[in-house]
């Protein structure tokens, strides 16, 4: 559970910029997302009141809706901007109530800001209800939400195992489940995208839970598939190697893990957000509609790597 965001500044001047106006916040007592009355620095109108008008205009109504998690920064952030430029209507959930607003905010477009955290079963459900309650039926989810928390193998923490678990398996369940029951309901055909890692396949000792996690995505990804291909709901993963995040700010700072790094790496390079987030809209997209179950990896080359090369 997170304890109370603070408000977030509304930008009065952007009047199509409504995240402020609708950052959710998640109260420390009963893990229900409220909404904040931004009725201090914008004008006299609730939050309720901007969304009644926004969605009597049908700003949302023509194009589709799209969740992506842990869309703050990184991977996440750069998913949503290739689906906005697919013409998506945004959500962006994450962790961290500050970064998500200011990310919405970048975004612009009425991107929808949401404070979740996915290692919570209440608060994800909490977020649903909200979504399907304010801003209609999702048509794509992004899982992207994911920690990595290292440790020594022998002495790894349970309850850090299980918080991994919690976040980047458990939570990716339970908002597929959600969003499906959602899309179904509404009668979307809609894509599911998750965001699993070249650690799916390939291990590294010191991240134990991670590459468990990342290997139960992929297989979570198929069984999705399966699940939901009577109903036209395409599931599928992208599996990056190394992107330049705030995730590999450790490696980015040793020059001997980046020569390990880059050993295996047949493009010689690290990837960037950006490139993970295309592969993501076009699994999210039409262009893909014959494709499901599937784990694409986006990973320089790496996984196709042979230990002769
Ligand atoms: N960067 C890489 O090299 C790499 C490689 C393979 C896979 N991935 C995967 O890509 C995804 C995004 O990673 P990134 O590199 O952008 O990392 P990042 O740390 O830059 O961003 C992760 C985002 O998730 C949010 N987040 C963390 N815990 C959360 C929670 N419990 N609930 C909601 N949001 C939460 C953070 O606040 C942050 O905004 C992760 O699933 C990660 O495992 C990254």
């Amino acid at each position: 559970m997170i304890s109370t965001a603070s408000p977030h500044p509304c930008n009065v001047q952007t009047k199509d910029c409504l995240v402020g106006r609708y950052l959710k916040y998640i109260t420390s007592f009963s893990c229900h997302i409220n909404r904040l009355n931004f009725v201090y620095d914008c004008d006299e109108q609730t939050e309720t009141g901007h969304e009644i008008r926004y969605l009597k205009e049908g700003k949302m109504s023509d194009k589709q809706l799209a969740l992506v998690t842990g869309a703050a920064q990184g991977i996440g952030y750069a998913c949503a901007e290739a689906l906005a430029e697919d013409g998506m209507h945004l959500i962006l959930a994450d962790i961290n109530a500050g970064s998500v607003s200011a990310a919405a905010d970048r975004l612009g477009n009425g991107t929808v800001g949401m404070v979740c955290d996915m290692g919570d079963v209440d608060q994800i459900n909490s977020m649903f209800d909200t979504i399907e309650k304010e801003h209609g039926p999702i048509g794509v989810l992004v899982n992207n939400a994911g920690v990595a928390m290292p440790g020594d193998f022998l002495t790894y923490d349970l309850d850090v195992f299980q918080r991994v678990l919690d976040i980047n398996l458990r939570g990716v369940f339970v908002a597929t489940q959600r969003a499906s029951r959602i899309m179904i309901d509404a009668g979307i055909e809609g894509a599911i995208v998750n965001m699993s890692s070249i650690n799916a396949l390939v291990a590294i000792p010191s991240i134990p839970a991670y590459c468990a996690s990342k290997g139960g995505v992929m297989q979570l990804t198929k069984v999705a598939a399966l699940a939901l291909a009577p109903h036209n709901i395409r599931v599928n993963a992208v599996g990056p190697g190394s992107i330049d995040t705030a995730m590999l700010a450790g490696v980015n700072a040793d020059p001997a893990a980046m020569d390990r790094i880059m050993s295996r790496t047949p493009l010689k390079r690290v990837g960037s957000a950006r490139e993970i987030g295309d592969v993501v809209a076009f699994l999210a997209g039409k262009k893909s509609s014959y494709i499901t179950g599937e784990t694409i990896y986006v990973d320089g080359g790496r996984i196709g790597m042979n230990y002769t090369c």
